[in-house]
């Protein structure tokens, strides 16, 4: 055979011009096939003009606002929470001036959903954020950095606590942390997905060129499941590989390109499924709280799940900067779909959309603020759901630097830019569970 003849320039740009009109046609295409949920994700995603917030419900409006509306029930908390943990800042009710909820909330649309607004107090929300940054990152629990990185078992956090307190300076070579994969200089390869790193430390005078071959973002592996219709459910996929395209950061920087930790049963995000062999002890203080919220909402709504029945097996911790969003998905992996599914919001407030079983069902936008509790029991637990939207200038003053507490000043520089979410889940159906350790 002939070596096929190499390309011209005008044959390249007709080549270039059909793409892009191959593109444009797909697009054209998906949007006359656009689900009210991707509809809805849309609206909240638009930077210009910007999302009309007012429509997505705020369950901290005051009640008798909020019970106008219909299809809201208000429901008596079986016990109150504040009743169980520390954790929940009992002891710091009186100095803070404020009362812990003493009810939950139902919504007519979203049968199983149970909502309990500002349910901790500030100094409650504070440990349980100190926990998600400092102590919930490390080893053994898994975070997406640990694909590219080699972050150290004291976990990255101290590294940036070092730096940030002047313990270490920031040119000292040990506080950057290494790539797993070699770079292979040959092949020219520097360069990463984000542009906006490339004045970082000890990489600034690389090339600004753009690798050869397209790499994995670390962005990618922001857990969107269920992304797109095209990519079908529990397919086996192998581990991404690790990428020596991805930037050497000061600490400060690397702590905001973490996307997740898993907490015990160790998630594999590519097949969306368990590592049932993969089980890091879970933190006590997390088995308690996450209890306790299942025994004050027990009967609470129209499925019940008995606490005593209740085991916290794995554990999701989402860190998002302002920018990110998780795309539409259903939490399915869990053998256990009865157990309820708790979620805790802190930091700033976002755009969450709870949908139904499939996509056409349009979701209801919920304003989630730092310190609210949602509950997903029922046909709930596996709707549609996802965070299109993180809402700037949101983060409550008690979340701010503050002068009293100079050791949250970290914490509330990561959050003048962050919200985390901690969800927890049982994954085993009671009694079924190989013991799980626990972490003290
Ligand atoms: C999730 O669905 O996994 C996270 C939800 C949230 O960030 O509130």
């Amino acid at each position: 055979m002939p070596d096929p003849q190499p390309m011209s320039n005008r044959q390249r740009k007709i080549m270039e011009r059909q793409a892009e009109r191959n593109r444009e046609m797909a697009a054209a295409k998906r949007s006359e096939t656009r689900t009210p949920f991707r509809e809805a994700e849309l609206q909240f995603l638009s930077r210009h003009p910007p999302p009309d917030y007012s429509k997505a419900l705020d369950f901290r409006q005051p009640v008798e606002v909020l019970l106008r509306d219909p299809k809201i029930k208000r429901v008596p908390l079986h016990k109150r929470i504040s009743e169980f943990s520390d954790l929940f800042g009992v002891k710091d009710l009186q100095q803070e001036g404020g009362d812990l909820p003493e009810n939950a909330y139902l919504h007519e649309d979203h049968p199983g959903l149970i909502y309990i607004p500002a349910a901790f107090t500030p100094t409650a929300q504070r440990n349980l954020i100190k926990g998600c940054l400092k102590d919930y990152s490390r080893h053994p629990n898994k975070s997406n950095l640990d694909t590219h990185y080699l972050v150290p078992d004291s976990g990255l956090w101290d590294l940036h606590e070092n730096v940030f307190t002047g313990k270490q300076p920031s040119d000292d070579p040990s506080i950057f942390v290494q790539r797993k994969a070699k770079v292979d200089e040959q092949a020219g390869g520097y360069g990463s997905d984000d542009d906006d790193d490339n004045d970082s430390k000890p990489d600034n005078k690389r090339p600004k060129m753009k690798p050869k071959s397209p790499v994995p973002s670390i962005r990618t592996l922001v857990p969107i499941m269920d992304g797109t219709p095209t990519v079908p459910d529990n397919v086996p996929k192998d581990d991404p590989e690790p990428s020596a395209q991805v930037p050497i950061l000061p600490p400060a920087q690397l702590v905001r390109k973490m996307r997740w930790i898993t907490l015990g049963y160790q998630y594999h995000w590519p097949s969306k499924t368990y590592h049932f062999d993969q089980n890091a002890p879970f933190p006590e203080e997390l088995s308690i709280l996450s209890k306790a919220v299942v025994d004050a909402v027990d009967g609470v709504g129209p499925y019940p799940y008995p606490a005593d029945d209740f085991v916290a097996e794995a554990g999701v911790v989402n860190y998002y900067q302002l920018k990110d969003r998780l795309m539409g998905h259903v939490d399915r992996s869990e053998l256990n779909k009865e157990a309820p599914l708790v979620s805790f919001s802190f930091g700033h407030s976002c755009i969450y959309l709870l949908g139904g079983p499939t996509r056409e069902k349009e979701p209801t936008p919920i304003l989630l603020q730092s310190g609210d509790i949602l509950v997903m029991t029922g046909p709930c637990r596996s709707a549609f759901h996802g965070v299109p939207r993180i809402i700037e200038n949101t983060l409550p003053t008690y979340l701010q630097s503050l002068p009293e507490e100079p050791e949250w000043d970290i914490y509330a520089d990561y959050l003048s830019e962050a919200r985390i979410n901690l969800n927890i889940r049982q994954v085993y159906p009671p009694n079924d569970s190989p013991a799980s350790p626990v972490q003290h």
